[in-house]
């Protein structure tokens, strides 16, 4: 059987700025909370700080040549606040500008498509210390930033992101293992609030430029949970926990159906971590958007004796320090419960999908990635599925191009189609490259 995709269809692949970018401290580029977050001892795994990351601040030229030969038609990228506005208000960076606007040039001239993110969780570091998204003086500094890069770029980009999974707002204020690394749930909250306000403006402001081709939308990412046994009240109250406290819930809710779930609402007042929300709050974040970018890497089945279990012989840790099964075959459901619960009328874009490479150490292991092959198979395969039964995917971004800065994770998740020599700063394709190459030049995948 063949795997064919629509016509027109969206094949790309996503990076972030923090991520590829390095060039710390080039082109008057201010410093981001990440930065300074990364250089604290023991925030990162392996210590590694992304003041280099991939380079590409002085690499475009390679970075674009790698999209030529995956020969995908469409590049997400992020654009960096502190680059473009070094202390996050006040003056412009002109290298900053310019560093962008030379990366739409050769995205042009080959034809490919950009899909841009306003915020990829970059934030100046001089409005961090102001309180950052905690502070309601965001709005105004969030769209003044917005306001420049849409004056600057703005029918350039056929796809504009005003968030990159906010959820790292969250974790970042109530976790503490994101920056600016605090944990504290209440404020967490207000800045998830604030950060969904800052959305909203930006989407009517947007509006008001009266631009014709170019569309608006966010990215929220999906890790649904599902309790294992759904006679277990513990399994089930851990998954509605996770996803609706702690999940897409907290996003999805006030920016496609308006206002907080009744849950959401019961358990902030219960716990006493309620936003301040100012009236007209929730209608403005309620602005139609053009998209939905859903971010899918996993689908987490919530067995709560197991994790029990697993986290007393692994000692916690993580999904990935557990071995990660995945529940690919899920994707289609997915689509379909959050398409429902949320009423979710625009069309959708996977926009980021895929799965790292941890714990190798030897090149020729990390360029045989057949396990990437075999998940993205299986992602496609479903989603695939789920074009045919009439959900309006349009594309699909491979995350990410090459193996660069994983937030805390530092370097040792490698998840690039190109594999990063971090002291050349060369890409070289391992197996996926060529095999996503090949899915694209077919528009779809065969067997
Ligand atoms: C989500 C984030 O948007 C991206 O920055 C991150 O690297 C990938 N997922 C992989 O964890």
């Amino acid at each position: 059987m063949r795997y064919d995709f629509p016509d027109n269809f969206i094949w790309g692949v996503a990076t972030a700025a923090q991520q590829i970018e390095g060039g710390m401290r080039d082109g008057g580029r201010g410093l981001s909370n990440w930065d300074v977050f990364s250089h604290i001892p023991g925030t990162i795994e392996g210590g590694g700080v992304p003041d280099t990351a991939c380079d590409s601040y002085h690499n475009l030229e390679r970075d674009v040549e790698k999209l030529k030969e995956l020969g995908v038609n469409s590049y997400r990228f992020s654009f960096s606040w502190p680059r473009i506005i070094p202390d996050g208000t006040g003056e412009v960076n002109p290298e900053g500008i310019a560093y962008y606007r030379k990366l739409l040039t050769l995205l042009k001239e080959n034809g490919i498509v950009p899909n841009a993110t306003m915020f990829h969780w970059d934030l100046p570091y001089a409005l961090q210390v102001k309180g950052g998204f905690g502070n309601r003086k965001m709005i105004e500094w969030f769209l003044n930033y917005a306001n420049v890069l849409l004056d600057n770029f703005g029918e350039d980009i056929k796809y504009w992101v005003t968030f990159n999974e906010p959820i790292a707002t969250y974790v970042g204020n109530a976790k503490g293992f994101f920056a600016p690394g605090l944990s504290d749930d209440a404020y967490a909250r207000q800045c998830c609030h604030n950060l969904l306000v800052c959305h909203g403006e930006t989407v009517k402001l947007f509006r008001s430029k009266g631009f014709r081709d170019s569309k608006i939308g966010i990215v929220v990412d999906v890790w649904k949970h599902y309790p294992a046994d759904a006679d277990n009240e513990e399994d089930v109250m851990s998954a509605m926990l996770a996803n609706e406290t702690e999940g897409y819930g907290m996003f999805l809710h006030p920016l496609f159906i308006g206002g907080y779930s009744d849950y959401l609402n019961e358990y902030m007042t219960q716990n006493g971590v309620m936003p301040e929300i100012l009236p007209g709050d929730f209608e403005t974040i309620r602005q139609p958007v053009d998209f939905y970018g859903m971010n899918f890497y996993n689908v987490l089945i919530d067995d709560t004796e197991k994790q029990r279990r697993l986290a007393e012989e692994h000692g916690g840790g993580g999904n990935y320090q557990n071995r990660p099964e995945y529940h690919t075959e899920l994707l289609g459901r997915v689509l379909r419960e959050i398409i429902e619960e949320y009423r979710i009328d625009v069309p959708l874009f996977i926009s980021e999908n895929g799965i790292p490479q941890v714990g190798l150490t030897d090149r020729e292991s990390i360029l045989d990635d057949q396990e990437r092959i075999e998940y993205v198979e299986k992602v496609l395969k479903m989603l695939h599925g789920a074009i045919q039964d009439g959900i309006d995917v349009r594309g699909y971004y491979l995350w990410s191009l090459m193996d660069n800065f994983e937030w805390s994770a530092g370097y040792e998740h490698r998840f690039g189609l190109y594999y990063t020599d971090f002291d050349t700063l060369e890409l070289i394709p391992k197996k996926s490259a060529g095999w996503y190459a090949d899915v694209i030049s077919n528009n779809g995948l065969g067997e």
